[in-house]
Order: C-alpha cells, then structure tokens, then sequence
C-alpha cells in the first residue's frame, strides 16, 4: 500500500493541476540583493574604499540615531528560533568562519543567509518616479539603514526593523547601470521566462505582469508595528522619489505552528552551509559562498566588482489552498492496516512532502511520525535516500522520487552543488477560518488568502531556482523508476 501512495507523481506545482487547487495564484520576480554600498550614483570608487566606507557609516548612523529612537536595538529578536530549524552561528563563530574563508559579512545583506526565520516581513514592490532624488537619498539615508548580516547574528545587534533592499533589471537600468551582470533570466525580467517555467500569468497577481517594478524592499521585526514605522520613515526619507506598486505581509504562523508553512509542515529546515558563514550540521549540503554569492569562491561567471557579494533574489506569491488540501488527503488516503483515516492521510501528506508536519523525514521516519527526530537539528536533516539493501534507483519504500523535497534537492540521487538555493521565505495570509473549515473550502475574500511568500537566493537564477522548478519539479520524468 505504501508502494501505492509512491505512485502519486505529484510535487508543489502538479497539486495545483491534478484538481485540488493548492496552488493558485503566483507572481514572481527577480531582483538583485545587493548591499548598496556602491550605488549607481556614486561612480567607479573601489570595492576596498567602499567596504571601508560601509563599516564606517554604520557606526556613524547607530551613534547618530541610537539618541533620537531612530530603529535603534530593542533587545528583543526578530527572528523565530524553532527547535527543528537549525541554528544560526553566533556572531563569533560566523566571524571565524568567514576571516578564514575571506568572506565579509559587513557587506551581505542581512536577509541572503539566515534562511525562514523572519517574525514578520513587509516586501515594498516600489517604482522609482523622481530618479535623481531617488539616488540621492539611496547614497545618503538608505544606505547606512541597510541591515548586514553580521548584525542580524546576534540579539545585541539586530535592529527594531531590519531593511534590505534589491533591484530590478528595470531599476538599475533606471538608475543608469549599464553593468551585464551575467544572468540573462534577471536581465530579461521575470515575465520573459514565465512559460518556461510552467506559470500562466493570468493568474499572477496583476502588478507582476504589469513591468514596472524597480525594485523591493524587505522589513523584517518583530511587530507589523515595527515594520510600518520603518517603512513610513523610509517613505519620507525619499521625499516622494518613489511610488508603491505592491506590497506582501507575511509573518510567521501563530504559537506551536510557528515555523511551520500552511499546510501545516515544518519548513527552513533544510538549506545548504555556506562556507564562510555556518558550519554544517550532519546531512546538510555545503557549498561554496559563490553558489549564493556573485563575485566569491565558487561563482563561474565575470561580474562587475561593484555587484559582489550581491544575490540575485527570486520572489514568488504562491497561494495555498489550505481546506481543499486537506480534503484532498482525506480523499486520496491510503488504507495503510491498524491506522485511522486521519493517520492514513497524514502518511498520504508525509509522503507528498517528504517530512511528517513534525519536519521528521520520511525516509527516516517512513511510516509513523517521530517528533523527537524533527526536533533535532543533528538528526533531522541526515539522510539522502540512501539504505543498505536497497536500491537509490528504485526505491520509493521510504521516501517517493515525487516527493517536494527528494523533487527539489535530490541528494545521493543526483549531486548538484549548482543548484543549491538559499531559502528564505515567510507565510502570509490569516490562518484559516472555521468558516473556511466546515465549509472546506478556502475564501475567495482577498483579505483571507493565504500562501507562501517564497524567496530563494542564488548566484544564478538558471542554475538554482529557475533549474529546481523547470528540470526537477515541473518535470514529471524526474525521476522516473519504471
Ligand atoms: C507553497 C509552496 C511551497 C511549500 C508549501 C513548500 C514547503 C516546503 C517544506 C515544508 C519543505 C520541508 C522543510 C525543509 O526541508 O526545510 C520544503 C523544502 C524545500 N523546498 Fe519547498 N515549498 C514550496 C515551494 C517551493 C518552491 C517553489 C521551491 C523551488 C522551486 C521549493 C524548494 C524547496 C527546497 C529546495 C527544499 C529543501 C529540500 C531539501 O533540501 O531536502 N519549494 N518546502
């Protein structure tokens, strides 16, 4: 019977076409995450001048601000800490692992390595109206606001509101780069490779298809508070250079689902070691900091030495239709011997995403839930669909080739270091209504979506996430078994 459940060919995006709607709506773009500490406006300086430059007008903004109440620390975190995600390094160890690989976590932005950890998070879709303004307060108000990853290590050091801040190829364009950056998918905008990959853009949300988004912004605290006041200061530090086009909340799901995405699994358990920043937990794909990172060790392509340690940022609004996911569980159980209907659905639901809603995996734990596995970080991460006696080729006994995590990281099934991609994406939308629950189906009222507000960073938009969907997830050969 489990054999059976293994036959089930489906991965995130088939849900959406075998009938259940889980996915509806996506929207997607591509930005470059690049520290701005060599803005457009400011010229050819060198990168050497300008990460001096950085350090020091960091400690001028926190010196300046710290007095006026200005997004200064608050000592509380604005990260979530579940015990099935693993840990961050500490500010120490990431300093020792990055002096001895040359890395400078000063100038990465502080949202590109830390993965799904975000309290809450606004993404601004903005476009640029006053372009000369606009570079203006980039260079002088917004720069020193950016949020680096070394500050995000360590409560002491975090900000109220952490800001990032990534671009277009629209936005540089408007802002006079000239630069190839070297990946022709974020050059040519997101629409241009939406059927490749499967979308119809009748269902992204409008303001996507629409071409004008510059660029985005990305609030991360612990309050929507928060992240409003900062946002309203950004506003008026633009002086109106700037319009909104679209704007996503998310925000981690509530008490013991935090963590958790909405259908219900854990999620950001899983997201490769980057050498230079962590080290890795058992299991855990290491690569190289230019897998994430343009311009570091393991990066293939020439870059424009002001685009270092930049990633380029793919967004995509996924909706989730939480009631009929559920319905289609309960309709397509197995009917596993000794188990409850609801046991057979969440075996159904474990095997379509590869863990247990615990985050146990289920090529560990492959016919009962083991919460003690999903909670440990040295454990729950450790496999690769490998078992003595059995055969990597056929074997879907423990966990099904179509499975969303044997789909999107195949492991011992196919080594491909190239294709890693930094998670780092958060929930939006309400939790579902017990309107929505008894009726099981979700509301059509816009204020009641809810989904995945995915973000994935790359050095490549066509080697990690463009490859991941195309290749593996939409394609319906990878793998095939018979
Ligand atoms: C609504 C849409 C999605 C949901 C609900 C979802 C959910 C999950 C969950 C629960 C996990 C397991 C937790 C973990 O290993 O960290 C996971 C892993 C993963 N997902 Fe998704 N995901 C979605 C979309 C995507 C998309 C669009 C991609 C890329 C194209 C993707 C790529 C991955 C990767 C690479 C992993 C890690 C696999 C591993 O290393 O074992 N996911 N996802």
């Amino acid at each position: 019977m489990l054999i059976r459940a293994a036959t089930y060919r489906l991965h995130v995006f088939d849900w959406s076409q075998k009938g259940f709607g889980a996915i509806k709506r996506y929207n997607q773009v591509y930005n470059l995450l690049k520290k701005p500490e060599h803005p457009p406006p400011l010229g050819s300086m060198k990168l050497a001048l300008l990460s001096l430059l950085v350090a020091f007008v960091l400690q001028c903004v926190q010196a300046r601000f710290r007095p006026w109440g200005w997004n200064h620390h608050h000592y509380r975190p604005i990260l979530i800490n579940p015990s099935a995600q693993p840990d961050l390094p500490s500010a120490q160890q990431a300093s020792n692992s990055a002096a001895s690989a040359g890395l400078n976590l000063t100038n990465i932005q502080g949202d590109v390595l830390i993965g799904m950890r975000k309290i809450t998070e606004t993404f601004f879709f903005f476009k640029i109206t006053k372009i000369r303004t606009f570079k203006s307060q980039l260079g002088s108000t917004i720069l020193p606001m950016i949020t680096s990853t070394d500050d995000m290590l360590s409560v002491t050091t975090q900000p109220t509101t952490a800001l990032n801040v990534a671009f277009s190829q629209r936005g540089l364009t408007a802002l006079g780069v000239r630069d190839n950056l070297g990946d022709s998918l974020f050059a040519n905008g997101q629409l241009s490779g939406a059927s490749d990959l499967g979308d119809k853009t009748s269902q992204w949300v409008p303001q996507f298809s629409a071409s004008n988004i510059d660029g985005v912004f990305l609030l991360a605290s612990d309050s929507i508070e928060n992240v409003n006041i900062l946002l309203f200061q950004l506003q008026a530090s633009l002086q109106g250079s700037i319009s909104e086009v679209y704007r996503v909340q998310g925000q981690a799901r509530p008490g013991d689902q935090q963590g958790h995405e909405h259908f219900g699994f854990m999620d950001g358990i899983s997201n490769p070691a980057v050498t230079g920043f962590s080290t890795p937990h058992p299991g855990q794909t290491v690569v190289p900091p230019g897998i994430i990172l343009l311009g570091e060790d393991g990066d293939s392509k020439q870059r424009p030495s002001w685009a270092r340690d930049g990633s380029f940022l793919v967004f995509r609004q996924l909706q989730q239709r939480v009631p009929e996911f559920n319905s289609f569980l309960l309709n397509n159980a197995p009917s596993q011997p000794n188990m409850t209907l609801q046991q057979n659905a969440d075996l159904l639901g474990a095997r379509m995403m590869g863990r247990w809603k615990s985050g146990a995996p289920i090529d560990l734990a492959p016919l009962a839930d083991d919460p003690v596995l999903a909670a440990d970080p040295q454990r729950n991460n450790n496999f690769d669909y490998t078992h003595p006696n059995f055969d990597i080729n056929t074997d879907q006994s423990h966990c099904p080739f179509s499975a969303h995590i044997r789909k999107t990281n195949p492991r011992a099934d196919q080594s491909a270091i190239s294709n890693q991609i930094i998670r780092a994406g958060i929930p939006y939308g309400p939790e579902v209504t017990s309107d929505e629950t008894a009726s099981g189906t979700s509301s059509s009222t816009p204020s009641l979506e809810r989904g995945l507000a995915f973000v994935s960073y790359q050095s490549s938009i066509s080697s990690g996430f463009a490859f991941i969907q195309q290749s593996w997830a939409n394609n319906p050969s990878f793998h095939i078994c018979e």
